[in-house]
């Protein structure tokens, strides 16, 4: 007989639910998005979902109809009724028998959360501590995939040493981005703000690019290049972009102490921007 474990319980292979049959969980064979609402409003709902449309065709996944998952989006954020959500949606290839190879009958599935998000004000008062870790991922992190095993083994080694972000470090000495987020620093006086260029080792982040266009008219110059850790580490005011909390200063990395250990001028007035542009 087949038949399938689940902890303790064995059941025949039949009467399996499909998503223990799931292609994300088999595979991590699927794409996700995570958008999040201000004062009850979705915020650049159609950056993400433009975002998501890639990685569904980077990874060859048919068959979606964007209108639709707008509408689901939509609906499930009013039914909720939480003013500053965080939205998690994603897309698997389907469920079906264990078989790299997907079926050419296998249906996408969609899966999507909404809940309360979590404000950290802390951290943006006050600034994190983040440590480096080798960037262990694929070739193709511009796709925002369900594939984050590198990235969840980075954040881990942070939480162990008391950071809050992991900074990836590619091969050759340079850092991509964060585990979760991406990384600017700050030089010349604040009036330059620096960031790795998109490409395919870093995903094209929202909040990365909401950053760049707030700091232009504000008289920020943004430079796209690469930087290591030992830039870094002598930078004026370092700070991480990610949309479930927008901009978080860098206060320490891998224990040295960066702008006197507290959130510089210049990031503060990218939070009163950001802020600013949300209310
Ligand atoms: N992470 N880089 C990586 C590897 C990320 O996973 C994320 C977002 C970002 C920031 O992208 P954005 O500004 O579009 O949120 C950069 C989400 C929030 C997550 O995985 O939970």
């Amino acid at each position: 007989m087949q038949l399938a474990v689940i902890d303790d319980k064995t059941i025949p292979y039949a009467d399996l639910e499909p998503s223990y049959l799931d292609r994300g969980t088999f595979f991590g064979d699927g794409v996700y998005e995570v958008v999040r609402s201000y004062h009850g409003r979705l915020f650049a709902l159609e950056e993400h979902l433009a975002r998501f449309e890639r990685s569904l065709r980077e990874v060859a996944i048919t068959g979606v109809d964007i209108a639709d998952i707008r509408n689901r989006v939509m609906a499930a954020f009013e039914r909720a009724g939480i003013a500053n959500a965080k939205v998690y949606f994603h897309i698997t290839r389907g469920s079906g028998d264990r078989n790299h190879c997907a079926a050419a009958w296998m249906k996408p599935r969609f899966f999507m959360t909404v809940m309360e998000l979590e404000e950290k004000p802390a951290n943006k008062e006050h600034g994190v501590s983040v440590s480096t870790f080798p960037d262990w991922r694929w070739k193709r992190c511009d796709i925002k995939s369900l594939n984050l095993l590198a990235n969840v083994m980075a954040r881990m080694d942070a939480e162990k040493k008391g950071c809050a972000e992991a900074i990836l470090v590619n091969d050759s000495g340079e850092i991509t981005e964060g585990s979760s987020s991406a990384i600017f620093l700050v030089r010349s006086g604040g009036s330059e703000i620096v960031t790795r260029p998109l490409g395919p080792d870093i995903l094209p982040s929202i909040t990365r690019s909401m950053v760049e266009r707030l700091a232009m008219p504000a008289g920020v110059r943004v430079v796209e290049e690469a930087f290591r850790p030992e830039d870094a580490m002598r930078a004026e005011e370092l700070f991480l972009a990610v949309t479930t909390q927008d901009i978080v200063p860098v206060v320490q990395f891998d224990k040295i102490r960066i702008g006197g250990g507290r959130p510089g001028n210049c990031t503060r007035r990218l939070i009163e921007l950001f802020a600013e542009h949300v209310r």
